[in-house]
């Protein structure tokens, strides 16, 4: 048998993400900064089959691309991406594999959706820019997330971090020193529908005091840029833990994410807050590299199931 049986026509993958500033109010027009975690992926191989078929095999789930529902995210990323290039669905066995948790905060569905993106691509020899790749996962996001703001696939097809304002392009921004994160996960899992859906009723329910708390986010936000831009490490810390109060004013806390924070400050973190939908899912603590490791083992003994470090590198985008 000829080796090529054992090695995929293609693959493609795609990193997950954190949320640094300003989740929930990007929903509402403010803006939010987002950073690419290159330690998890999610990965997609693509095999030859007799028939489209995607395979998740985390998920344990196997969907036939041409006979499946409209809102099967699978499905769909891979029928937008052949409408796109105008292309029949293809004869292939698509392979999905994941390391990011899901309903965590990280962005699962959004890296799932853009790995498959990019094998399909390699697969057909085709291309696609990273505007129109976003814009093909926006749709699958659609099905994760009800009315997403777009932050989600932005930073995970562009992967670099972008200071983002729903319906405008991604704006690059300097990153001027490295900036120093640990991630940890209350290991509740937390769908993002649902808390965006919870907060959208108590905005409808009490305009005025939500539009405060998304400008506060919003305002947070703009100062964390400044700092992040000058290379103002320190100034992020209060910065977060100020956003963290705004959060947990929305609704969007929990007991175990409060915990984690909690006891990332005791370490000695500069600043923590939930990262993503909330209500579970991942926490960020920042923290001075030489402190990670303590922070590190301080989510884990606090109850925290996964802990990630990683580092926003530094770019010379001005
Ligand atoms: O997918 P998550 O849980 O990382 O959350 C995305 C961020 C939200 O602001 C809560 C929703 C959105 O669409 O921006």
């Amino acid at each position: 048998m000829s080796s090529q049986v054992n090695r995929p026509l293609a693959r493609g993958q795609a990193p997950g993400k954190i949320i640094l500033f300003g989740e929930h109010a990007v929903v509402y027009g403010r803006p939010a900064i987002a950073a690419p975690v290159q330690q998890v992926h999610a990965r997609a191989e693509v095999w030859p089959a007799a028939a489209c078929v995607v395979e998740a095999v985390d998920l344990a789930r196997r969907v036939v691309a041409a006979d499946a529902p409209a809102d099967d995210p699978f499905a769909h990323i891979v029928r937008l991406t052949c409408e796109a290039l105008k292309r029949p669905l293809p004869p292939w066995r698509i392979r999905v594999t994941s390391e990011i948790p899901i309903a965590a905060g990280l962005g699962s569905g959004a890296a799932i959706s853009a790995a498959i993106v990019r094998a399909m691509l390699a697969g057909f020899g085709a291309e696609l820019d990273n505007a129109a790749i976003s814009a093909l996962v926006y749709e699958v996001e659609k099905i994760h997330h009800g009315a997403p703001s777009g932050i989600d696939n932005t930073v995970v097809v562009y992967e670099q971090p972008v200071w983002y304002v729903r319906g405008q392009a991604p704006r690059p921004f300097a990153v001027a020193r490295p900036v120093h994160f640990v991630i940890a996960d209350t290991g509740v899992a937390s769908p993002t529908r649902v808390a965006v859906g919870d907060v959208n009723r108590a905005w409808k329910q009490d305009k005025s005091r939500y539009e405060a708390l998304f400008d506060a986010a919003g305002a947070i936000a703009d100062q964390a840029r400044v700092a992040i831009e000058r290379g103002d490490i320190r100034a992020l810390g209060p910065l977060m833990d100020e956003n963290q109060r705004v959060l947990a004013e929305m609704g969007v806390s929990s007991p175990e994410l409060d915990d984690l924070i909690r006891a990332a400050r005791a370490a000695g973190a500069l600043g923590a807050k939930l990262s993503g939908g909330g209500r579970g899912g991942n926490m960020i603590a920042l923290v001075e590299e030489e402190n990670a490791d303590r922070v590190h083992r301080a989510l884990i003994a606090a109850g925290a199931i996964r802990v990630i470090s990683t580092t926003v590198p530094p770019t010379d985008v001005v």
